[in-house]
């Protein structure tokens, strides 16, 4: 199977030395993509900047901005039977990239950004994907809600959602735990290191997959 994952954070520029990002170490982008080798799959990890060693075997395509990650997905889609958007994408990005560093002036000053595009969101859309399509949430209330809202405007087959409000789980820890929210049920996997949890997922994933694809409800 050809499996596309995004990871890690993005970063959206500001001036030649500085952006903004967010506290995504990429830790369960990169678990599920060694998963996915070790059972002989073919992975494209397509990564924002993070401190990880690439798992052996997987093809690697670092990014930087939403823009970069964007392009990168849309030009891999069409070549992959299942994508993961594990990626704590930027929801706003500049809207002038200053091509001088910003020297120190006035007491205060303004950034305006704008809205980045929806990478999981223009996937069908957009880019007419007909893969297995898999999202993740990151919410800190309402996690079930949240999360089958973003699995129908997002017309994606599973999200993965997980509550970012605890910091023992979830971004930049070692640990997860996760509600798999499906157009049909809803499965808890309850907390676990991000490496045993990526070997679960994957299982259900390719299960969900195959099951789709034989046409089986
Ligand atoms: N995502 C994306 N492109 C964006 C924003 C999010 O591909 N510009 C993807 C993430 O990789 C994740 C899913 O959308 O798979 C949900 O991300 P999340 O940050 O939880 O939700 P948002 O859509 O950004 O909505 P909000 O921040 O308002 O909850």
């Amino acid at each position: 199977m050809k499996i596309l994952i995004t990871a890690g954070p993005t970063r959206e520029p500001i001036d030649p030395v500085r952006f903004l990002s967010n506290r995504s170490s990429g830790r369960m982008g990169y678990a599920l993509a060694h998963a996915f080798v070790k059972q002989q799959h073919q992975v494209l990890l397509i990564s924002g900047p993070t401190s990880l060693d690439v798992p052996h075997h997987v093809d690697y395509l670092p990014v930087e901005s939403a823009q970069d990650m964007h392009d990168a997905v849309a030009h891999a889609l069409p070549r992959v039977d299942i994508a993961i958007f594990c990626a704590a994408v930027a929801d706003y990005t500049p809207v002038e990239v200053a091509t001088q560093k910003i020297k120190k002036s006035d007491e205060f000053i303004t950034i305006t950004l704008k809205k980045t595009i929806d990478i999981l969101g223009s996937a069908r859309s957009v880019h007419g994907f007909t893969g297995y399509l898999v999202g993740f949430a990151a919410e800190t209330e309402d996690l079930e809600t949240n999360a089958r809202t973003k699995l129908l405007a997002k017309k994606c087959d599973m999200i993965i959602a997980n509550d970012v409000s605890q910091s023992s789980i979830g971004f930049d820890s070692h640990e997860n735990e996760v509600l798999i929210v499906e157009a049909e049920e809803n499965t808890k996997l309850p907390r676990d290191s991000k490496e045993h949890l990526a070997h679960h997922l994957a299982a259900i994933i390719l299960k969900r997959f195959d099951r789709k694809r034989g046409g089986v409800s």
